[in-house]
């Protein structure tokens, strides 16, 4: 199998495997709304497509993506087209309302929106349409993918757009509180960046105290399971010659990469670039310790650091990087206490409370993992090549 280039967008017929997690989420949505979250590149958007492609029996799946949509106006607007487009919209009253703005604003730009009799207008119009998919008896998901990353931008512009953006949370959440019990109509909520870290800015910074999703399934979407990576390596494996030893190089890759596709992509990409055309479990060795220190591949295995270096607080911030620093020394799982007496060894600036609060952010932001022994909080890298990465190019 040829690979185009790691990470790129991917046809359905190309995403493999996640049928254990596809099941799961079209189960919950027969009665509820998913908040859906994983840390970057660990294959959201990938399922989504695949829940689309094949929805469950009696399902229509629209994908939405927000990521640069800058007001709840283009927002909607965007959403009625598409809509419209996948023909779940029929009979609108704002169809000439969408033909007017089509044929008017042509290359629309959405930085400076402000139609005329529109502006304002779009929490009725996205009532309206939410309403029309409910009445309409068909069962539909909405998957809003980054939506948390388009809020985030909203918040960063200024205190308008601030409060734009908790007010279409706070409309999603009535609508569906409106809708969710006596019809079809589900949203998907997708993001890198979770939710929390965004409605903690709101709450800090705006004063927010609305709860927009809870009332919705928090879904977490991790690595592969054995047999979907198994699956993966060997779709990327056909037209390899016989004389690969397929076993042993799976069982590698999968070590290797902890089951993140990416990753399993990442690596067969290397053997394509580099004229491997028999890989060995050496050359899986190989592609990783090159990669992992190599700045020029330094993005395929820097979220982590991006995330904590554009989301976090100063002083979370530094707490973050001192922990990790000291977690990726070992793969093993430290004690809390042992971290706490570790970073007072490097400074004594920071409170119990803060690296406390701190590592239950690193936690929840799937950065590291948190393991209960003997009635004690302990933590490690969740990811064992972000560990390594890490430690050489960052502690
Ligand atoms: N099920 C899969 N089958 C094949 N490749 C996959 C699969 N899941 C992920 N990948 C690979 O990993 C890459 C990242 O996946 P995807 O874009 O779905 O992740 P994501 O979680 O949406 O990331 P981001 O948070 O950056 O949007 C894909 O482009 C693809 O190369
Ligand atoms: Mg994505």
């Amino acid at each position: 199998m040829t690979i185009a280039s790691h990470g790129s967008t991917k046809k359905p017929e190309d995403i493999i495997g996640r049928k254990t997690e596809m099941e799961q989420y079209w189960r919950i949505l027969e009665k509820q709304s998913i908040m859906l979250s994983s840390v970057r590149r660990m294959g959201k958007t990938c399922i989504l497509r695949k829940m689309c492609a094949n929805p469950a029996e009696g399902w229509i799946g629209v994908e939405y993506f927000v990521q640069g949509k800058t007001c709840p106006e283009e927002f909607t607007y965007d959403l009625v087209k598409i809509l419209q487009d996948q023909s779940v919209l029929k009979k609108t009253k704002w169809k000439s309302f969408s033909q007017w703005a089509e044929k008017n604003l042509g290359d629309k730009d959405f930085g400076s929106f402000k139609i005329p009799g529109f502006a304002g207008k779009w929490k009725e119009l996205l009532t309206d349409i939410i309403k029309e998919v409910a009445e309409s008896k068909s069962k539909v998901v909405i998957m809003i993918d980054e939506l948390p990353l388009m809020l985030w931008e909203l918040q960063m512009k200024g205190k308008e757009e601030a409060e734009s953006a908790m007010e279409l949370l706070n409309t999603l959440r009535t609508l569906r509180e409106t809708y969710e019990a006596d019809s079809h109509v589900r949203f998907i909520f997708c993001g890198s960046i979770g939710m929390n870290l965004v409605l903690q800015k709101f709450k800090k910074d705006f004063g927010y105290m609305g709860q927009p999703i809870n009332n919705m399934a928090k879904e977490i979407v991790l690595a592969m399971n054995d047999l979907d990576g198994k699956e993966l390596c060997e779709y990327f494996l056909e037209g390899y010659p016989e004389e690969v030893d397929q076993e042993s190089l799976i069982s590698s890759l999968l070590q290797a990469t902890d089951n993140i596709p990416f990753y399993i992509e990442m690596a067969f990409g290397y053997f394509e670039k580099n004229f491997i055309d028999s890989p060995t479990v050496e050359d899986v060795k190989t592609v990783f310790e090159k990669t992992l220190n190599d700045t020029t591949e330094s993005d395929q295995y820097s979220h982590f650091s991006e995330r904590i270096d554009t989301y976090y607080q100063e002083d979370e911030r530094k707490v973050a990087y001192h922990i990790l620093n000291f977690l990726c020394q070992s793969e093993s799982l430290k004690p809390e206490q042992e971290i706490i007496n570790y970073i007072n060894t490097q400074s004594s600036d920071f409170e119990e409370k803060t690296i406390k609060d701190t590592l239950k952010k690193l936690w929840e932001d799937l950065c590291i993992e948190r393991v209960i022994l003997d009635d004690t909080r302990h933590y490690k890298f969740r990811f064992n090549l972000i560990r390594r990465w890490w430690k050489i190019n960052k502690a």
